[in-house]
């Protein structure tokens, strides 16, 4: 990971002047000070049915999101293809269960994980991670009462994930979804 000086990441979601793509780091920087936005934050619609979501602006033509999670949601797992990205809880707690291991990108279905590749954090409020390409996650919110807010970026933006079904070692690709998908 480098750290790009020239391409300083800015705090506001409607400013974006960065020329280079920004890093991991720039985006770690950006999920960081909009968490720290308090207005932003509590101006997102919170559902106790569901997900939310609110489309931001990421540094450098990243894609960014504000995004509620009710108590015991969660994404299920999947990948980011060859984006990198970052997030970080703004309220609330969130968990992330990763994979250590780097997983080939194409030509199979089903694959056995081996010991020792699971990866738990905990993320309370202010807490948060940068991921490179092909990071595997799923982000759960484990709260029996309390919702979390997190911000998300994303670059290049997201041109697909990949879904994934989990049972034991054994990890299932079970669909790859197109941004025409999420509409
Ligand atoms: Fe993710």
């Amino acid at each position: 990971m480098s750290v790009s000086p020239s391409a300083p990441p800015s705090a506001s979601p409607s400013a974006s002047s960065a020329r280079s793509a920004p890093t991991q780091a720039d985006l770690f920087d950006f999920v960081r000070r909009t968490a720290a936005d308090s207005e932003l934050i509590a101006s997102l619609p919170l559902d106790p049915e569901g997900r939310t979501w609110v489309r931001l602006e990421g540094p450098g033509g990243s894609e960014a999101w504000l995004i509620g999670w009710p108590p015991g949601t969660g994404t299920g797992w999947h990948d980011h293809a060859d984006s990198v990205g970052a997030f970080l809880t703004a309220a609330g707690e969130l968990k992330e269960n990763a994979l250590a291991v780097r997983l080939p990108t194409d030509g199979w279905k089903t694959l056995e994980l081996t010991d020792s590749v699971d990866r738990e954090r905990r993320l309370p409020a202010g807490q948060g991670r940068s991921f490179g390409r092909h990071h595997v996650h799923e982000v759960l919110n484990e709260s029996s009462d309390r919702h979390a807010i997190s911000v998300h970026a994303y670059y290049p933006p997201l041109p697909q994930i990949r879904r994934y079904s989990r049972s034991g070692p054994i990890l299932r690709l079970e669909q790859v979804e197109r941004p025409e998908d999420w509409q």
